[in-house]
């Protein structure tokens, strides 16, 4: 059967800024530039973008487009029994994807109650209580919060409908859901600069603070947020550019969706801190006091400020769909193309039909992610997203080492650039073959070091164990189970 097709090379293009544009560009890219020394974090950022984003896009893209097949059995081409590779990252983006999904859900109930702006005045009770529920520990699951569970459920069922009929309606349904987050951001970053207080929020944001440049962490955030925001490791940039013709341009498709991307989180950080900058001004504290740190940013200071804008009610509940609405559209195209990488390495390796695929793992996806829907979800949620971040930063690694040793890697970027007017040349071989993978072993030894000197949140052992290293390690082990060599699969020559 022939290979389904984009529409256009523009529905590709869409799609992966898509993927790539989320909730990570707007809770997670401005907290981390803040507490990560505010206008210098962009030195290891851009770095990590120059250096290892952008030539990780084009060997992903690489794969996709020349083998013409999703992750599940495009590394097989290369050297034999390496489709665990992508397997693995299936199932670490699946992960991922199972608490996004309720992040999503979340907004949902956010959007019900900005009628009217329940949370007015309770904010932080609002989040802990009305909506999560949350328990005193990590080991009291209680029951489960039914709104949550519910929105929870409504999207995956809105993730079913856009994928089951193959990648054209997908093609169509990015400019949506692309378009729209722009405009209401747009909206956002108007509204924000206009306060009273902006310019000292802003000042925060861009301030550098270079000494920070000095501290290991700083890079690695720099490193995991390019490797998160740019949907690297997750086998979707493979998955949707296996749809794309064999000859299609590599390296210009990798700069416009790396660019896109980094330019919204950097437009986002000015919606986020202008307000805050507002928040702080009408509470007359320091801005730093009210910085929220990841979910708490979107659910609790952002919901604060809404509460406090001029105009009454009526603005503020506008604010708040507009706000809440923006997060589930930024989301669910990041949640979609997860699940088409899915039902891609499905289609691809087990001949299973697309809507069967899909169904398959939308149920999935929900029934797993009904763990985080419980009164200890959150500080699962937190456990498995801390964790899943090291796989990640893996599978990149492991990608960089079978490209960079175990092919004829000059060879690679020469077909890379015969297809493109941008030429990368021996900048990408160095990068794909010495820079990025040392950096990388360099990032992931120091954080291994530090995980054991100090306990991620001081979870107890056992549930970092559960959460974290057991669950790497066992779909570790059953990606290499399934990515098991079935047929012969022949390598193939670069050259043909
Ligand atoms: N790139 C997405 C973001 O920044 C992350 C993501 C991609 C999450 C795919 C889930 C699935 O939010």
């Amino acid at each position: 059967m022939a290979r389904e097709r984009w529409d256009k090379k523009s529905a590709f293009i869409m799609a992966a800024i898509g993927s790539a544009i989320g909730l990570g560009n707007v809770w997670r890219f401005p907290y981390m530039a803040y507490s990560n020394g505010g206008g210098a974090f962009f030195i290891p950022y851009l770095i990590a973008l120059i250096t290892t984003g952008i030539p990780l896009l084009t060997l992903e893209y690489f794969l996709g487009i020349h083998f013409q097949k999703g992750p599940s059995e495009a590394f097989g081409f290369i050297k034999k029994r390496t489709n665990f590779i992508g397997w693995f990252s299936l199932a670490i983006a699946g992960m991922i994807t199972f608490y996004y999904t309720v992040i999503m859900g979340w907004s949902w109930i956010y959007i019900l109650k900005s009628f009217g702006v329940e949370w007015a005045g309770k904010e932080k009770t609002f989040l802990f209580n009305s909506v999560l529920n949350i328990s005193s520990d990590v080991s009291i699951l209680g029951g489960i919060q039914w709104p949550i569970l519910l929105g929870n459920l409504l999207t995956w069922i809105a993730i079913f409908l856009i994928i089951f009929r193959g990648i054209k309606i997908v093609g169509k349904i990015v400019n949506w859901t692309v378009g729209l987050p722009w405009l209401m951001l747009l909206f956002l970053i108007i509204r924000g600069i206009t306060l009273q207080g902006a310019a000292n929020g802003l000042n925060y944001y861009l301030h550098p603070n270079f000494s920070k440049l000095l501290e290991p962490q700083v890079w690695l955030g720099a490193y995991g947020q390019i490797f998160f925001s740019l949907s690297l490791g997750f086998g979707i940039m493979i998955a949707y550019s296996s749809y794309l013709p064999k000859r299609s341009d590599i390296n210009s498709n990798a700069w416009i969706v790396a660019f896109s991307n980094c330019a919204t989180s950097f437009f986002a950080g000015f919606a986020v801190f202008s307000t805050l900058g507002f928040l702080a001004y009408s509470n007359s504290v320091p801005v730093d006091e009210v910085v929220g740190k990841g979910i708490t940013l979107a659910f609790i200071t952002f919901p604060t400020a809404i509460a406090k804008l001029p105009g009454g009610v009526f603005s503020q509940s506008l604010f708040g769909i507009m706000f809440f609405l923006m997060l589930l559209t930024l989301g669910i195209d990041s949640a979609f193309s997860l699940v088409e990488a899915i039902v891609t390495g499905l289609k691809d390796t087990f001949q299973i039909k697309r809507k069967n695929a899909a169904l398959g793992v939308c149920i999935v996806g929900f029934i797993v992610g009904t763990i985080y829907t419980t009164n200890a979800g959150l500080y699962w949620l937190d456990i498995v997203d801390h964790w899943m971040n090291w796989g990640l930063i893996i599978v990149g690694l492991l990608e960089m080492i079978l490209i960079g040793y175990f092919t004829n890697i000059d060879e690679v970027i020469r077909t890379i650039d015969g297809q493109s007017n941008i030429k990368l040349g021996k900048y990408w071989v160095y990068m794909i073959k010495y820079f990025s993978p040392i950096i990388l072993i360099v990032v992931l030894l120091s954080n291994l070091i530090s995980e054991f000197n100090e306990p991620y949140e001081g979870y107890p052992l056992w549930a970092r164990m559960i959460g974290g290293w057991i669950l790497l390690i066992g779909l570790f082990v059953i990606s290499l189970f399934i990515g098991r060599k079935r047929k012969e699969q022949k390598i193939i020559k670069l050259e043909e």
